[in-house]
């Protein structure tokens, strides 16, 4: 196979993400309010990385990128909801993301929370609106199936629940850690899990692709509580110190911030181990783990 580039790879596989989420928002027939809001933070321009994360695992096992469009569109909606209600005053109370004033900040409360719920139920929709072509039926009902537990109480919002509880409050490593695996880690592997579930990867390789995406959620989380301390606004496009504001235990105010950086190390290393020992041709996914580990924003 030959070798591709990330760069390449990832515009590419950008502007079809994006052409998607926007035509299917613009064919909803709804209230042309919620349309606006739903639109208004899928195209605020995140970084894309859990639909990147889910194309470059079909690549890894030779599969066309097509197969996973509606899948990878339904997580980046999940993602994007979790992120407006995560800014409203009643959870982090934040004012920008991804550069721009937070849903609530342009639409109001109740739209922005209302946007949320659009996007997370289209979510289901888009999935099960995958032609028969690229997932059967049994296939579709997997995917469903294990989003709605990445993404619901055992997952998402489960962590979310206990970030909102352990405010003000001294959490050790291990509560911590369900913190973070839950609230971010789940959504982030599973985009990798799908990726492998619509190749109809085999037992090895799920087991492999798993272990890799559990250490990469963790790894992803660490940064980004890195960023909220040392990431530059302009960058991040969101506060900086935000978790302080929330009095929020994270991996440096637990570890210390070179302890945090040792701990993104080491789950770095643990993600590229299991790349290499699934034999699989990963170096898509390796570029994806260098990135996370470095990244600026
Ligand atoms: C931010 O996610 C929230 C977390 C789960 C850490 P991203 O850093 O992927 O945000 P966008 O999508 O690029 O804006
Ligand atoms: C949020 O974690 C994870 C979500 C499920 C949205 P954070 O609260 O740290 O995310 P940011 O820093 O606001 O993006
Ligand atoms: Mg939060
Ligand atoms: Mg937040
Ligand atoms: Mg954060």
């Amino acid at each position: 196979m030959l070798t591709v580039k990330l760069k390449d790879f990832a515009k590419e596989h950008k502007e079809m993400l994006e052409n998607c989420l926007r035509a299917s928002i613009e064919r909803l027939n709804a209230p042309s309010i919620i349309k606006e809001s739903m639109l208004y933070s899928l195209e605020a321009g995140g970084k894309r990385i859990r639909p990147l994360l889910l194309f470059a695992t079909l690549h890894a096992l030779g599969h066309d990128s097509k197969k996973g469009l509606n899948t990878a569109a339904a997580i980046e909606m999940i993602h994007t909801y979790s992120l407006i209600h995560d800014d409203l005053p009643s959870m982090d109370n934040d004012d920008f993301r991804r550069g721009k004033p937070t849903n609530h900040k342009v639409f109001g409360e109740a739209f922005a929370v209302l946007a949320g719920d659009a996007l997370l139920t289209y979510s289901f929709q888009m999935i099960s609106e995958t032609p028969e072509e690229y997932a059967a039926a049994d296939t579709k009902l997997n995917l469903i199936r294990e989003l709605s537990k990445a993404a619901g109480a055992e997952g998402m919002v489960g962590g979310q629940a206990a970030d909102i509880e352990g405010e003000g409050k001294q959490l050790d490593l291990s509560q911590l850690e369900y913190i973070h695996h839950h609230k971010t880690g789940k959504l982030l592997a599973y985009s990798v899990l799908a990726g492998a579930m619509l190749a109809g990867a085999n037992d090895e390789q799920m087991k492999d692709l798993s272990q890799f995406a559990f250490h990469l959620g963790l790894a992803f989380q660490i940064r980004d509580d890195i960023l909220d301390l040392e990431g530059q606004e302009e960058l991040i496009g969101k506060p900086v110190g935000s978790d302080a504001n929330n009095q929020k235990s994270t991996y440096p105010s637990l570890l210390s911030m070179e302890g945090a950086k040792e701990a993104l190390t080491d789950h770095i290393g643990k993600a590229k181990a299991y790349l290499k020992s699934s034999s699989l041709s990963t170096s898509l996914l390796v570029e994806i783990t260098e990135l996370v580990a470095a990244r600026d924003h």
